[in-house]
């Protein structure tokens, strides 16, 4: 089994049920209320460890109830915290989710202590880093972060894993120490400019992040599915056909589910994507980030 370190964000997600997003000058009810752990980084964690990953964080919270919660959440799920520091009079991160009826959502951020992250937490991480096969990223961080710490991991060959998320300029020093980039089909566009809609389009997306300097990239595209290009091989891995009522950290699982399985030299690529594509399709039919996370065994049967 895999051993898989994260660097990112720990946020507490607050949930906003509503028909539909308001318009400038309108007050409106909302439909339900609700909370759950969530951020990306976390979630990935959360999904990797659920599949069995050894499992190491990096990353900071404040001393706050949000905090509190969210350490004792991701030590629940084995997760290793060691290297999750916890700022005195630091705000956590946080999330404000407007889940509307038609299943799409709208996020609102409070970066908090994510933002916080400094060059001194990742050096403190290192041997976790060292250790691992892999480590992930996402953008809800500050870059310089994830650049030292992806030349650490570059130092002491571990596979470095980006997703770009939420989107943000590429810079080329990030590119070149990245080894397998995983945005999103929204993401994919900002990047590349190119609109995905096809196979084809997809293909095209993917060639140009291939010479932007990533050797291996996958896209997640929803229902089309997820496209993959390696140094090797290229594939699109269909969809599962179901009922999504949330998909918040639908990606975030595919991350992390995928870092579960996936051989460094990504000769398994296909069936680890397979897997993430069944993980994900668990954690859209439920409300919430990390309550909807599903373990290996939930995604062998197919349900939560
Ligand atoms: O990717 C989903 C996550 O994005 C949510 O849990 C929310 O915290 C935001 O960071
Ligand atoms: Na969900």
């Amino acid at each position: 089994m895999n051993t898989v370190a994260i660097i990112g964000s720990i946020n507490f997600d607050i949930i906003l049920g509503i028909d539909r997003l308001p318009t400038a000058g309108e007050t409106m009810p909302m439909n339900s209320l609700s909370s759950a752990g969530g951020g990306k980084g976390a979630n990935q964690a959360i999904a990797a460890a659920r599949s069995g990953a050894k499992t190491a964080f990096i990353g900071k919270v404040g001393a706050d109830d949000y905090g509190k919660r969210m350490l004792s959440i991701l030590e629940e799920n084995d997760i290793d915290i060691t290297k999750i520091s916890v700022k005195k009079n630091g705000q956590t991160g946080q999330a404000y989710i407007l889940l509307q009826e038609s299943g799409q959502n709208s996020v609102i951020i409070n970066g908090g202590t994510n933002l916080e992250i400094t060059t001194s937490d990742v050096i403190q991480a290192q041997e976790k880093i060292k250790e691992a096969d892999f480590l992930i990223a996402q953008f809800e961080i500050p870059i310089d972060r994830i650049v030292e710490s992806f030349k650490m991991a570059h130092e002491n060959q571990v596979v470095t894993i980006l997703n770009p998320a939420p989107a943000k300029k590429l810079t080329a020093d990030l590119l070149k120490i990245t080894d397998l980039i995983i945005p999103n089909e929204v993401e994919s566009q900002m990047l590349t400019g190119i609109k995905i809609t096809d196979e084809k389009t997809a293909m095209e997306s993917a060639k140009i992040l291939q010479k932007k300097g990533v050797k291996n990239v996958i896209i997640t595209m929803g229902s089309l599915g997820a496209y993959y290009m390696t140094e090797k091989n290229e594939g699109l891995i269909s969809a599962l056909k179901v009922d999504a009522v949330d998909t918040t950290a639908a990606g975030d699982t595919f991350i992390g589910a995928l870092s579960s399985q996936l051989n460094k030299d990504f000769s398994n690529i296909k069936e680890a994507i397979e897997y993430a594509t069944n993980a994900s399709s668990i954690t859209v039919q439920t409300v919430g980030a990390i309550p909807s996370i599903p373990t290996r065994q939930e995604i062998c049967d197919g349900i939560k």
